[in-house]
């Protein structure tokens, strides 16, 4: 029987894409939200080839695990680098959490982090969180699980503080991740349930992490 909750947004005979899916797409990647607006520019260059404007710089950034040659102006922050649209661009000014990354493991708000700050240090996405087979992390799980969304916009940016949070904390109380992730600003106020889904991905986290322990004794 169908899930009640795949409510499906028919359109004229065409392709009918279930809410569950197109939300399951911006949570896992991240690509499904795309004005303009929100297009990065990507400049990854080939090796060899130069910067083409005075003032940019080469670098090497370590983003997800890969290493990503791109130019940068001085005073460009991260977000604008990477080229992965799963980081939502919400105040662009430090206060809603909506563009948050791991940097080294911690989460910052990528819009006021300057680019050429990161080198020689690991960046993790939304995009670098799924394994390499489409297996989700498990509070991306437990987003899907709960539901624990309106819009979304917001959702990679809590995912994200989520993850890095439950690196230092793996077992928080519900007070304890809401006041770790309240950096983080949902324009729907979706608070509640929010706080479910990241309760439920922290507690999927903890059961994979014991089966590893088992599979490992
Ligand atoms: S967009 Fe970076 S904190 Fe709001
Ligand atoms: S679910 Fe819409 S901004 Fe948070």
């Amino acid at each position: 029987m169908a899930n009640p909750r795949d409510i499906e947004s028919a359109g004229d005979g065409a392709k009918r894409v279930s809410r569950r899916s197109f939300i399951k797409g911006v949570i896992g990647s991240g690509i499904a939200v795309s004005s303009a607006n929100y297009l990065f520019r990507t400049s990854t260059l080939l090796q060899g080839q130069q910067p083409a404007v005075g003032g940019e710089r080469l670098i090497t950034l370590n983003v997800n695990g890969q290493q990503r040659r791109v130019d940068v102006m001085k005073q460009e922050t991260l977000r604008y680098k990477l080229g992965l649209t799963g980081t939502k661009l919400g105040c662009d000014r430090a206060e809603c959490g909506a563009c948050t990354v791991l940097i080294d493991d911690v989460p910052h708000y990528s819009c006021s982090v300057l680019t050429h700050t990161v080198r020689g240090k690991r960046v993790q996405t939304i995009e670098g969180l799924a394994r390499p087979d489409g297996t989700l992390h498990p509070v991306q799980q437990g987003v899907l699980d709960e539901q624990g969304f309106q819009c979304a916009f917001c959702t990679s940016g809590f995912i994200m503080a989520t993850v890095g949070y439950l690196k230092t904390n793996p077992n928080p109380t519900r007070d304890e991740l809401a006041h770790g992730i309240s950096g983080n600003l949902c324009r729907c106020q979706d608070y509640d349930k929010i706080l479910t889904a990241m309760m439920r991905g922290a507690e999927i986290m903890r059961s994979a992490e014991n089966v590893r322990k088992v599979n490992h004794a």
